[in-house]
């Protein structure tokens, strides 16, 4: 039999602890981590920026839904601890983030009865943070408009996702479901 040699002894430890750390991977870490980079900004009136949610590509797809007045493809992703709620239907812990991105839509072009995604018109989340006020569930909202290429923050408060978001009371003033929840 041939000798070993440093190298050959060296690529046996190394497919040793990639088999040791892929085995300890937890179920999420299987997947490619997909970098994203966000502008520097913040909410003027809650301070809330869109660095809190600088990974959110690597969030989980709750749901995608349809505004017909707007026209408008939304994609609802959530953080760890949101997503376990949603999956479990139990209340949204301190620490959850639920995103929502808006896009117009147009044809594909090489299929016509297909729409698809266009560009992005706004991403905004929501954060459950304990010292935002308990009445309103301890959600903090944010929303980031993209207009022609550049993100600029709201500016009219956030008093309206307030309101309406009182309207999904029952559900922890959360109006999605996990979609593939059937
Ligand atoms: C007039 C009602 C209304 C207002 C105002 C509103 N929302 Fe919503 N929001 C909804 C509805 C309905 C949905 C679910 C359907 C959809 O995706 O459009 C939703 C979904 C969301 C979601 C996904 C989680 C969920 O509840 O399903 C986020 C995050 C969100 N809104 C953030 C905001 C932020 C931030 C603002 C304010 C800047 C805001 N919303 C203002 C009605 C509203």
């Amino acid at each position: 039999m041939k000798k070993l040699n440093n190298a050959h002894i060296l690529s046996i430890l190394l497919l040793i602890i990639g088999l040791i750390s892929s085995c300890n991977d937890s179920e999420n870490e299987k997947y490619i981590k997909i970098p994203s980079s966000v502008p520097n900004l913040k909410m003027p009136e809650n301070n809330l920026s869109f660095k809190e949610i600088e990974d959110y590509k690597n969030y989980k797809i709750v749901a995608t839904h349809f505004r017909t007045d707007k026209n408008e493809l939304r994609y609802i992703l959530a953080n760890k601890k949101a997503f376990k709620a949603f999956k479990n239907k139990t209340e949204f812990p301190e620490g959850s983030k639920i995103v929502k991105i808006g896009w117009s839509i147009k044809e594909m072009p090489e299929f016509s009865p297909a729409l698809v995604q266009d560009s992005i018109r706004r991403i905004e989340y929501m954060i459950k943070r304990n010292d935002f006020d308990k009445k309103q569930g301890n959600w903090g909202y944010a929303r980031f408009v993209n207009e022609k290429g550049t993100y600029k923050s709201w500016d009219e408060g956030t008093q309206s996702c307030v309101s309406c978001h009182d309207i999904a009371k029952k559900t922890g003033y959360v109006f999605s479901e996990w979609a593939l929840n059937q």
